[in-house]
C-alpha cells in the first residue's frame, strides 16, 4: 500500500500567565481548519499544539499568587476552564500537546543548548545593562520607567551580567537568503518588513541565558544560568516530535514542518531567530511560516490591562462552538488585522449560517419531505436551467482547495458561500412549490431537489475543516454518508442515490435577534468583571491542618462592646459545659440581636487575645469577599439541628 503524505503543522504554543482569549482562540481554530482540510485531502497529518510555561513573567505571576510556578501554569493548563478545556470545547483535533515543563523537552533542550555550545554558535559574554541594587534586578534601557527601576523607582547603575549568546550575527546572511528566495515566509508583505527592519541595520548576537531569575530550563552545564525562553520555546516543534530524546519516535516521520502557523508579532522570532538555530543544528528548516493577523479591537490590541479581552467560554456558550469558528475565519482575510465585534458576529451569524445556508438545509429538507414523503423517486428530467448549478457543483471544490493550499480561509469559505447562494437563487427560478402542483412535473420537481441535495453535499464537504459538528447533523438530514460525504467526491455531480431519503431535524443555526444578544452579552461580560477568588495558597500538611480545632458553636449571648464600632462580644455554648467568649470584628455586617440562637462555627485553639479590654478566645469563622473595593462577609452559620460540640474535619 502506498503511504500517504505527511503534513505537519504548529500554533505558537500559548502562555499559560492568563485565561486564553479570543484571538488565540483564532489562531488554533484556523491552524484546526486547515489540519482538518490536509486530513480530508487524504494527509497524515500531525497537529501540534501546546504551552510555553517557562519565564520570568510566569515566575513573577506565580510569586504574586502565593504558589510555585508549576503550581501556577498547572491550573492554567489543566485546570478548570483552562487551556486544555478550551481547545477541547472549541473541537481543536490537535494529535500532540506539548508543555515545555515536560521532563523530555527539558533534557532534550539542555542537549540542544549543549550542542551549539560545544559548535561555537554559543560562548559566554557579558549582557551589559542597568541594574537595580534593592532589587537585585537587571533592566534594559527600555524597560526602565522615567530612568528608574521599574519595580522600586529607586535609582540603578550600570552593570554587567554573565551571560550564553547565541551567534545570530553568523546566521544573517543564509537567513535573508532564505527569506527573500521561494515562500518560506507568507504574507509576502512579512518578509520586507523583517529584512528591511531587522536584518538590514546588522542582526546582533542574542542573550540565550538568564541568571536574575529561576523558573526555566537550567543550563545544565554552568549552574545559574536558565535558557532563554524563547530558544526553550521554538525547539518545542521538534523535541515534540522525539527530537534528542526518547518520548516519541516521530521526527524523522514529520520533521520538517509544513507549516508553523504564526502571530505576526511573533514572526521575527519564527522566520529569524528559528532558522539561524536550526543552521546552527544542521537540522532541516521549516517549509513555511506563516504569519496571520491579530483580531483586534476599536483598532488596538486585545490585552488584559486595557479590559478588552473578548472570552471565548461566553461566545461559545451564547452563541455554539461552530458558529463562532466559522465566524472568526469567515470573516477576516487571514493574513490581516480584523476588527472584532459583537455586532459582526451576530450579523455574520445570521447572514451566512441561518440565512445562506441553514435555510437551505431546511427548506430542501422540508420540499423533499412534502412533496416526496422525504424519499426522492429515482425518475428524473434535466432542464438547462440547472446547467449553472451542476457545473458549480462540479468545479467549486478545485477553487477552494486552492485557496485552502494558500492558507486564504476566508476566500475558500467564499467560493463556498457562492455556491450555496447559487442554490438557494436555483429555489426561486425552479420555484419547486409550482411544480408540486402538477402531477406530470414530479420528474422534474425530483431533479430540482437532487440538484439542492447535491449542492448541499459538497458544499458541507468544504465546511467540515470550518463547522466539524453541524457538517455531521447536516449529512444526516440530507441523507448523505460514507464515499459520498469524502473529500474525493467533492467535485463530482450525481453520486447522492436517485432515491435519497431525507430526515428533517433540528434547525442548524437558529436566528439570532441583535438586540436581545447584545443585551445579554453585556450582562455577561459585567459578570467577567466581578472580582476573582483569591488563589489557592500554599499546601499545609493534614497533620497541619488537623491542629486546627474547629467547632459548631450556639451563639447564647451577643452585645456590641463599647467604645468600639467593630467589634461584637459573643458568649458561646461549644459543647464543653462552660460558655466560651469571642470577640468578633463583624458589628458593621450584623446587628447583635439578629446573632443570638444562631449556630455558628469557631476556631477554638488560637492563642487568647486581649482587645478592648476584654478576652478573646477563639475566631468565628466567616466568608469573606472584596466586590468592587468594598469587603463583604458572611458569617457561616449551619442548620440549628447540628449540636455544639461538633467538630470540623
Ligand atoms: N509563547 C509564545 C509563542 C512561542 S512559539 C514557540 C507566545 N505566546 S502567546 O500566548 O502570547 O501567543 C500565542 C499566539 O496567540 C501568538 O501567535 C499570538 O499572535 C496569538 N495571539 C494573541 N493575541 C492575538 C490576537 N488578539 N489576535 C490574533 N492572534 C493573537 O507568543
Amino acid at each position: 500500500m502506498e503511504e500517504k503524505k505527511t503534513f505537519y503543522i504548529t500554533t505558537p504554543i500559548y502562555y499559560p500567565s492568563d485565561k486564553l482569549h479570543i484571538g488565540h482562540t483564532y489562531c488554533t481554530v484556523a491552524t484546526d481548519a486547515i489540519a482538518r482540510y490536509k486530513r480530508q485531502c487524504g494527509y497524515d497529518v500531525m497537529f501540534l499544539t501546546g504551552t510555553d510555561e517557562h519565564g520570568q513573567k510566569i515566575e513573577e505571576k506565580a510569586k504574586a499568587a502565593g504558589v510555585t510556578p508549576q503550581a501556577f501554569v498547572d491550573r492554567i493548563v489543566t485546570g478548570e476552564g483552562g487551556i486544555l478545556d478550551l481547545w477541547k470545547l472549541m473541537n481543536i483535533s490537535n494529535d500532540r500537546f506539548i508543555r515545555t515543563t515536560d521532563d523530555y523537552h527539558v533534557e532534550a533542550v539542555q542537549r540542544i543548548f549543549k550542542k551549539m555550545y560545544d559548535k561555537g554558535d554559543i560562548y559566554k559574554g557579558a549582557y551589559k545593562g542597568k541594574y537595580c541594587t534593592p532589587c537585585e534586578s537587571f533592566w534594559t534601557e527600555s524597560q526602565l520607567k522615567d530612568g528608574k527601576c521599574p519595580d522600586c523607582g529607586r535609582e540603578v547603575h550600570d552593570a554587567e551580567e554573565e551571560a550564553y549568546f547565541f551567534r545570530l550575527s553568523k546566521y544573517a546572511k543564509p537567513v535573508q537568503e532564505l527569506l527573500e528566495s521561494g515562500s518560506f515566509l507568507e504574507p509576502a508583505s512579512r518578509v520586507n518588513e523583517m529584512v528591511n527592519n531587522f536584518i538590514k541595520p546588522g542582526l546582533e548576537d542574542l542573550c540565550v541565558s538568564r541568571t536574575s531569575f529561576t523558573w526555566g530550563i537550567p543550563v545544565d552545564f554552568d549552574p545559574g544560568h536558565v535558557v532563554y525562553v524563547w530558544v526553550d520555546a521554538l525547539f518545542n516543534y521538534c523535541t515534540a516530535m522525539g527530537f534528542l530524546n526518547d518520548k516519541y519516535d516521530d521526527y524523522d516521520k514529520y520533521w520538517p514542518a509544513d507549516v508553523h502557523i504564526v502571530g505576526k508579532e511573533i514572526v521575527r522570532f519564527h522566520s529569524i531567530i528559528w532558522p539561524a538555530m536550526l543552521m546552527s543544528m544542521e537540522m532541516p528548516l521549516p517549509k513555511k511560516v506563516y504569519g496571520h493577523g491579530w483580531l483586534v479591537i476599536d483598532g488596538g490590541k486585545m490585552s488584559k490591562s486595557k479590559g478588552n479581552v473578548v472570552d471565548p467560554y461566553v461566545l461559545a456558550d451564547m452563541f455554539g462552538v461552530d458558529a463562532l469558528r466559522f465566524f472568526l475565519l469567515r470573516t477576516f482575510p487571514f493574513g490581516s488585522d480584523g476588527n472584532f465585534s459583537n455586532e459582526l458576529l451576530i450579523s455574520t451569524i445570521n447572514t451566512d449560517l441561518a440565512n445562506d445556508l441553514g435555510n437551505l438545509v431546511s427548506r430542501t429538507t422540508a420540499m423533499v419531505e412534502k412533496y416526496f414523503g422525504g424519499a426522492l423517486i429515482a425518475e428524473r428530467e434535466a432542464d438547462p436551467i440547472d446547467d449553472e448549478l451542476v457545473e458549480m457543483i462540479r468545479s467549486t471544490k478545485g477553487k477552494y482547495a486552492k485557496q485552502m493550499d494558500a492558507l486564504q480561509l476566508h476566500l475558500a469559505l467564499e467560493e463556498v458561500f457562492r455556491l450555496i447562494q447559487r442554490a438557494n437563487k436555483y429555489i426561486d427560478e425552479c420555484a419547486p412549490w409550482v411544480l408540486a402542483k402538477d402531477e406530470s412535473k414530479k420528474p422534474r420537481l425530483a431533479s430540482v431537489m437532487y440538484n439542492l441535495l447535491e449542492a448541499l453535499r459538497v458544499s458541507l464537504v468544504m465546511l467540515t475543516p470550518f463547522i466539524p459538528q453541524s457538517c455531521e447533523k447536516a449529512f444526516a438530514q440530507i441523507g448523505a454518508s460514507g464515499k459520498a460525504v469524502s473529500w474525493e467526491k467533492a467535485g463530482e455531480y450525481g453520486v447522492l442515490p436517485a432515491n435519497v431519503t431525507v430526515h428533517k431535524g433540528e434547525t442548524l443555526f437558529p436566528r439570532i435577534d441583535m438586540a436581545k444578544a447584545l443585551e445579554e452579552l453585556e450582562k455577561r461580560e459585567h459578570a467577567n468583571d466581578a472580582p476573582k477568588a483569591k488563589p489557592v495558597l500554599p499546601d499545609v500538611s493534614i497533620d497541619e491542618f488537623a491542629r486546627c480545632d474547629m467547632r459548631v458553636c450556639k451563639v447564647l449571648t451577643c452585645e456590641a462592646v463599647k467604645k468600639s464600632e467593630k467589634l461584637l462580644k459573643f458568649t458561646l455554648d461549644d459543647g464543653s459545659g462552660s460558655p466560651r467568649q469571642i470577640l468578633s470584628g463583624i458589628h458593621k455586617f450584623y446587628e447583635p440581636e439578629e446573632l443570638v440562637g444562631k449556630t455558628v462555627v469557631a476556631i477554638l485553639n488560637l492563642p487568647p487575645r486581649k482587645m478592648m479590654g476584654q478576652m478573646s478566645n477563639g475566631m468565628l469563622l466567616s466568608a469573606v469577599r472584596e466586590v468592587n473595593g468594598q469587603e463583604e462577609l458572611h458569617l457561616i452559620m449551619l442548620d440549628d439541628s447540628v449540636p455544639a460540640g461538633s467538630q470540623l474535619c
